[in-house]
């Protein structure tokens, strides 16, 4: 396996982390400590008032406000977002969520989820589980919350490595706005927070209601109105379950249904390949159908050719996209940025850019930043398990930034070989995992070299393995 040379970075004089107060920022301070570094060295900003990041689940999530750009995407905020761009919209996390994957696969190295946790946890078991792992580990002394990172980037004029950076920051109740530099950045600030809609003609011309996942709650604001979901993974079949199992069990008592549910799935509606599985009786409530191609007033006109009309809200749960709002107006990242912008900012509406699907300049492991690898990126990938997962990558990072040198390491394996594939999966995140352990002396079945952790056991990676079967046999999808 060929390798890529070792990289030697300058001392540590002090490391920001942008997004400390999600899995992947605990798990990266936990990290920073343990490597060695003293808090006071630790410049830890967390926007949100408590531990948890996307498990902060908010019941209200507020009005959605949609500002179209002249291209047709639109771009989806709530009232606080629009007072303060770049803070965080709602959590996208829903009333009755719980995990796909077991506990035992997400828990964190030697810090299991309790006994009586169910195996996949309702959503406040999570963020519980977090907050403990926060204050279990006296992260809670180190990290600012209520501090949003408003800009990270290049100090203009100074060849100085300790002052490589500035970052500015505001506190989130006084607005106060202070600025600190230092020698390295970590970012951990999820992916999950600004939402993608695709381009489609005539959606802003749509005469009902536009939302996105992000504002799912229960099926039950949506009560007697024809709902179209867009999308079917993880967020578009729970929306579209959770709104079929409401109108199945009304067939059951014997009351009438007359709203309509469909599900719009990217492509075309392959008969061959069903979107449910047959033994779902609750699933004949969902009209699958394929891929909207435009909008006209109320009539959707799929790629296939058909018609659907009566939709009184389309719910896209399409994903989301790259955000840096903090990282794309100045150097580095002006000229070399980490995500591509998915469309231009339109300037003269006002309307920020977005973020991208992609993720561009990074080395080879796609951890550290290539122009510059004093700033690293913690969790960028999809289909993994993001919890062991950053977990590994901030040890790797600490470990790194704590000595002065990215040591060897082979190139990301991910799930196919494009470059510009996000999708890790399993087995390539476990061998990441193997990878970067060994890179840092550890990771053997009883311990690396320096005795440091011993590589992720067998039966987690096969309840990872079989994560999708196991939920489907114990909740039933
Ligand atoms: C609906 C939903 C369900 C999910 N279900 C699962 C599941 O079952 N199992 C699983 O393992 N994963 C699941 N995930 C994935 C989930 O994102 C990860 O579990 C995990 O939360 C990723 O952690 P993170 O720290 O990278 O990001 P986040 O949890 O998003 O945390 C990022 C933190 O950074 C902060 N932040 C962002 N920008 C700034 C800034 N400028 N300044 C300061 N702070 C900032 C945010 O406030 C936030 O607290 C789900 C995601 C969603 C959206
Ligand atoms: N615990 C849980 O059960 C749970 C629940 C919700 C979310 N999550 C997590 O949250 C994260 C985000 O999941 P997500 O489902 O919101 O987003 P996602 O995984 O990005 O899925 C987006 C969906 O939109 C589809 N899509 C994209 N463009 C489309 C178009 N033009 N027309 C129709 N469909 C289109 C995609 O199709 P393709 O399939 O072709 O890509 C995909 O089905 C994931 O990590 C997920 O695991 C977990």
């Amino acid at each position: 396996m060929r390798h890529s040379p070792a990289i030697p970075l300058p001392p540590l004089t002090r490391v920001a982390v942008v997004g400390a107060g999600g899995p992947s920022g605990l798990v990266t301070v936990r990290q920073l400590l343990e490597a060695g570094i003293p808090p006071s060295k630790i410049l830890a900003y967390e926007g949100r008032a408590t531990a948890g990041g996307v498990w902060n689940y908010a019941e209200h999530p507020g009005d959605i406000h949609i500002q179209w750009r002249k291209n047709g995407t639109p771009l989806l905020r709530t009232d606080k977002e629009l007072e303060a761009e770049g803070s965080n919209g709602p959590s996208a996390v829903y009333d009755r969520l719980r995990t796909n994957l077991p506990k035992e696969v997400m828990a964190f190295h030697e810090y299991p989820f309790p006994e009586d946790t169910p195996q996949f946890p309702w959503h406040y078991q999570v963020k519980h589980y977090l907050q403990d792992y926060a204050a279990a580990k006296g992260l809670n002394d180190v990290i600012q919350f209520q501090h949003r990172v408003l800009a990270v980037y290049h100090t203009p004029g100074t060849s100085d490595p300790a002052e490589k950076w500035t970052v500015v920051t505001e506190n989130t109740i006084t607005r106060l706005r202070h600025s600190e530099r230092v020698s390295h950045v970590i970012v951990s600030n999820g992916h999950y927070n600004e939402p993608y809609i695709p381009r489609v003609r005539g959606l802003d011309g749509f005469t009902g209601k536009v939302f996105h996942s992000r504002w799912w709650r229960n099926p039950f604001q949506y009560e007697g109105k024809n709902v179209l979901v867009v999308g079917s993974k993880s967020s578009g079949s729970d929306i579209a379950r959770e709104l079929a199992v409401v109108d199945h069990q009304k067939r059951l008592k014997g009351e009438k249904v007359t709203r309509r549910i469909y599900q719009s799935i990217h492509g075309l509606v392959d008969p061959k390949k069903p979107t449910w599985d047959d033994d779902l009786e609750w699933a004949k409530e969902i009209n699958v159908v394929s891929q909207i191609d435009h909008i006209n007033g109320d009539v959707l006109h799929l790629i296939d050719g058909q018609k659907v009309t009566g939709v009184d809200v389309i719910f896209y749960a399409t994903g989301y996209l790259f955000s840096y709002p903090f990282c794309h107006e100045q150097e580095p990242f002006a000229s070399q940025p980490v995500t591509d912008a998915l469309s231009p900012a339109e300037k003269e509406q006002g309307i920020p850019k977005a973020g991208g699907k992609t993720i561009t300049n990074l080395d080879p492991s796609e951890t550290f930043y290539a122009p510059d690898p004093t700033l690293a990126l913690i969790n960028l990938h999809y289909l993994v398990n993001p919890f062991p997962l950053g977990e590994i990558t901030a040890r790797l990072v600490a470990y790194s930034f704590a000595h002065g040198e990215v040591p060897p390491l082979p190139a990301l394996r991910k799930a196919s070989s494009d470059p510009r594939d996000i999708n890790i999966g399993y087995p390539q995140e476990y061998i990441n995992m193997d990878n970067w352990l060994l890179a840092i002396g550890e990771g053997g079945e009883t311990g690396g070299p320096n005795h440091g952790w011993t590589r992720i056991p067998d039966h987690i990676r096969e309840a990872r393995r079989d994560a999708l079967k196991t939920r489907k046999k114990v909740l039933g999808y």
